[in-house]
């Protein structure tokens, strides 16, 4: 059985009230009873892409007592996210990282489009999506993470800024079959569906929840509690996800 939490679009440099709501929300972490195997962050973790917001991520992701594995969303800066939080100066390109703990593999997509809010993965990143998946080691599970959701939600402002190209990566997740989950962000919300025969969780965003067309006229609800979503992948293969307010 594997343990993951997953956070997403964390905003550091909003506000001090959004900035209160990430350490408490990690803070709670850090205190779990047990530490979970992993910890995955979908991305916009920097609101401006800014080395400060960055600095910040940085020391409150230090608190995390286990493996932290991120990407990045249409918020972050590549060249400040890369150099600060991942300790590397990134040549130009996505920015793909390979990860892995308690037996299992995440391959963690750049979705981002410099300079645009939605998403694409780029033929290089479905390449090395690709080869990712050969190499996984034999019988290790693999969740796919990247920011941008490659299918709608119904939420019409996120459906104007989701990932295009989805049959692209279907493809891709079609020749193989370690694949057991793909976790996204973005959207703002709790929210679960399928992609390519794979369940696909959305995680909530820490500061704030996207109002669905019935809700209301506005775009976010801003007193909406932070959320984050805990994975359980069992024997079978089967996931199962908790999400939890943090108030
Ligand atoms: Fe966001
Ligand atoms: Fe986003």
């Amino acid at each position: 059985m594997i343990t993951v939490v997953q956070v997403s679009d964390v905003h550091f440099g909003t506000s001090e009230r959004n900035e209160d709501r990430a350490n408490r929300l990690f803070a709670r972490l850090a205190a779990l009873h047990r530490p979970v195997d992993a910890l995955v962050i979908t991305g916009d973790i920097a609101d401006h892409g800014a080395v400060a917001e960055y600095e910040k991520a940085r020391a409150a992701l230090a608190t995390q007592p286990f493996p932290v594995f991120t990407c990045p969303g249409n918020h972050d800066d590549r060249a400040a996210y890369s150099r600060i939080l991942l300790g590397s100066e990134q040549p130009e390109g996505p920015i793909n990282q390979v990860q892995s703990a308690a037996g299992a593999v995440f391959a963690l997509c750049d979705s981002t489009v410099p300079g645009e809010p939605g998403g694409f993965l780029a033929d290089e990143t479905l390449e090395w999506l690709d080869r990712t998946l050969t190499d996984a080691p034999a019988g290790a599970p693999v969740f796919v993470c990247f920011h941008h959701p490659p299918v709608r939600t119904y939420v019409p402002f996120l459906d104007g800024m989701m990932q295009t190209g989805g049959e692209r990566l279907a493809a891709v997740l079609g020749r193989h079959d370690n694949v057991v989950a793909i976790l996204a962000g973005h959207v703002h919300t709790p929210a679960a569906t399928m992609f390519a025969g794979l369940p696909l969780v959305i995680a909530p965003s820490v500061i704030s929840t996207v109002l669905l067309p019935w809700e209301g006229d506005e775009i976010m609800d801003n007193e909406a509690p932070a959320a984050l979503a805990f994975h359980i992948l069992d024997d079978e293969r089967r996931l199962t996800t908790h999400f939890r307010v943090i108030l």
